[in-house]
């Protein structure tokens, strides 16, 4: 076996093959996180266990009435496909333990228990009948395992849960073919990637999977950012987790959550974040105690992936970070060669004109993303002005219409200067050049 790599050179190794390996997922924009497991039953969180302190012999009951029905993984990809998404996580094992596949490691699985099926085959199948990205999330913390706890304080109880870490995630690495992304998660009570071993583990990972891409919950970088419950770029790569309700990962009573469930709009808002600020979306699913989609996350999702099919060019591929401001009720996104400005009208005019402030050079056109209806425009000053734009909202199903404005080379827009009289006089904004 190779020899690990201190830090530095093990940094310095996985950067430079970070683009050949991360190509793929740096175009996907958008993927779906799955979080099922012994908890979805409780229906109340997938922190459940600990919240209430449930004692492990009586948490360990649900693992004899866990019951997927057959097909489960195959519903959530076909789904994850018609919404446009790219790629799937799911989660392998979760805090509380129990592993979703044919684990020798732990014997607290769904092959030994409930349904007697290796769950993460069926998804790693589905995954690969419609074409997705396969991710697995694996938890570091373990509510379960004896020395989940004593790891924290005690050497040889230490020893023994980062080696049985280290066979979880070899098995999971070894017995499914190719794997795009590990998904680590809560590297808790240890405080160190000294104390998980991550770098050494994670080096024996790399060597069975080369194009293997890691996320950075091991206490160590890796290849990109983890933002939670939130979307917000950053300098690195970066992947915006969000749940579906704003509630919990895993299921929670439909009828209750409905109220708070994230509609195709406001998807498409986080997508604009992700497109303008080259990250991606994981938008999570926590499937019913049966496996079975939750019925409120079937439209919005419907809906985006229609949407994404005729404004797919506003989001997928990787393309500049975009420094040009909307008109404070539009996003927008640049395209991949950067001559292209998409604005992201969250709201249509109401009087069939739009004006943009600050543009310096004009668009050599301007259209509707989705068909290519050409839209009449005016270059006056600093100020384009869109003159004869349909009365009605064109995106009749989200209400999201993007507009395309081509320019031929450089665009230069400032936004904003705060006193409209003064045109290209003083500016406090700051460069908007591409
Ligand atoms: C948190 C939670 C966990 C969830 C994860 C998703 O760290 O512990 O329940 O799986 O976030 O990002």
């Amino acid at each position: 076996m190779a020899r690990t790599l201190c830090k530095t050179d093990y940094e310095a190794a996985t950067a430079a093959t970070r683009d050949e390996r991360m190509g793929w997922w740096r175009d996907a924009r958008f993927g779906m996180f799955v979080h099922y497991g012994l908890y979805a039953q409780a229906g109340r969180n997938e922190w459940v266990q600990t919240l209430e302190n449930i004692p492990v012999p009586e948490y360990e009951r649900l693992a004899d009435t866990f019951c997927p029905k057959p097909g489960a993984p195959r519903e959530w990809a076909a789904l994850a496909a018609a919404a446009g998404m790219k790629y799937m996580v799911m989660t392998t094992r979760h805090h509380e333990g129990f592993s979703l596949w044919d684990s020798k490691a732990n014997p607290y699985n769904s092959v030994n228990h409930g349904p007697h099926r290796d769950i993460v085959r069926e998804f790693v199948d589905a995954c690969r009948e419609f074409g997705l990205g396969i991710g697995f999330y694996s938890s570091l913390m373990d509510w379960h395992h004896p020395d989940g706890w004593t790891c924290a304080f005690d050497t040889e109880a230490r020893r023994r849960f980062t080696a049985y870490i280290e066979a979880l995630n070899t098995e999971l690495l070894t017995q499914y073919g190719k794997i795009d992304v590990l998904w680590y998660d809560v590297s808790a009570p240890m405080e160190s990637w000294e104390g998980w071993d991550s770098l050494e583990r994670n080096q024996r990972l790399r060597a069975l999977q080369p194009h293997l891409i890691i996320n950075d919950r091991s206490r160590l970088a890796e290849d990109f950012g983890t933002p939670e419950g939130h979307v917000t770029a950053s300098d690195r790569d970066w992947e915006a987790c969000m749940t579906f309700n704003d509630i919990s990962w895993g299921y929670v009573d439909e009828d209750q959550a409905r109220p708070y469930v994230y509609t195709a709009p406001r998807i498409l808002k986080m997508l604009n974040t992700c497109a303008s600020g080259g990250g991606n979306l994981l938008l999570n699913i926590g499937p019913k105690p049966d496996g079975s989609v939750p019925a409120d996350a079937i439209e919005p999702l419907t809906q985006v992936g229609a949407w994404l099919r005729e404004n797919g060019q506003a989001v997928y591929g990787r393309r500049p970070r975009c420094p040009i401001g909307g008109n404070g009720v539009c996003g927008t996104s640049l395209s991949p060669d950067g001559r292209h400005v998409y604005l992201w009208n969250w709201i249509w005019p109401t009087g069939g004109q739009m004006g943009l402030g600050g543009y310096r050079t004009a668009p050599r056109s301007v259209s509707l993303l989705k068909d290519g209806t050409p839209l009449a425009f005016e270059h006056r000053g600093q100020r384009l002005l869109l003159t004869d734009l349909p009365r009605q909202r064109p995106d009749t199903t989200t209400g999201v219409t993007v507009i395309d404005l081509e320019f031929d080379g450089a665009i230069e827009q400032k936004m904003f200067s705060y006193y409209p009289q003064l045109s290209g006089g003083t500016d406090y904004s700051p460069e908007g050049k591409v």
